[in-house]
């Protein structure tokens, strides 16, 4: 389970290159870690004919996890704001059909592409709410950097109030979980639209 597909290693050699940490980074923006990219491909696994959109590519590591594991057919558009990471993502992606990288604002890009199968969202200030509703019934959302409960200081206030967690087990159009990676350290939230 430890070895990485080639186009998620041909990925991280260029976020390696470019210094795009690949560990979760307080400080700024980082790669997706395996945990992450393997729970989306298993979703990405299972969008036969659909669309997978991508808020925030980065420099192409999550999107090489799903387009490794999405069928034939199914359809992959990432966005991301920075062009400098959006050419490198270009260049792990140049041979994989069905990937379109775009340069701009994702919320605005994706929102002329909805709906979706499936939705990593991992840039941007978009609204939890508007991003509910970019999905199609049955269709899946995903976000990352949570830190599991148990694991924050005893004062934090995402103890009692994240808004992160507040929309994926308030909005009553989904049906939600909060799964801890193997890593035991960081957690993902996953919701399905179900109205
Ligand atoms: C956490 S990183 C993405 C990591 C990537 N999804 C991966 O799996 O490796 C967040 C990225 O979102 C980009 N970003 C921030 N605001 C954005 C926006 N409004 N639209 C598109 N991309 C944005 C940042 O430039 C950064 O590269």
């Amino acid at each position: 389970m430890d070895e990485l597909p080639p186009l998620v290693r041909r990925a991280h050699t260029v976020a390696e290159r470019l210094g795009f940490p690949l560990t979760r980074d307080q400080s700024g923006p980082s790669a997706s870690l395996p945990g992450v990219g393997r729970f989306l491909a298993v979703l990405a696994a299972g969008c036969a004919d659909g669309r997978i959109g991508e808020l925030g590519t980065g420099v192409g590591v999550g999107t090489a996890w799903m387009a490794g594991a999405m069928p034939v057919g199914c359809e992959l558009v990432t966005v991301e704001l920075d062009e400098l990471r959006a050419s490198a993502a270009r260049e792990v992606l140049a041979d994989e059909p069905g990937v379109e990288v775009i340069t701009g604002d994702a919320f605005s890009v994706l929102a002329e592409r909805a709906p979706f199968d499936l939705l990593f969202a991992d840039g941007g200030k978009s609204d939890p709410a508007a991003l509910v509703g970019l999905l199609r019934i049955g269709g899946r959302l995903v976000v990352d950097d949570v830190t599991p409960t148990q694991l924050l200081p005893p004062d934090s206030p995402y103890r009692t109030d994240d808004p992160k967690r507040r929309i994926f087990f308030t909005d009553p159009r989904l049906v939600s979980t909060e799964v801890v990676l193997p890593d035991l350290r960081n957690s993902l939230l996953v919701g399905t639209r179900v109205r």
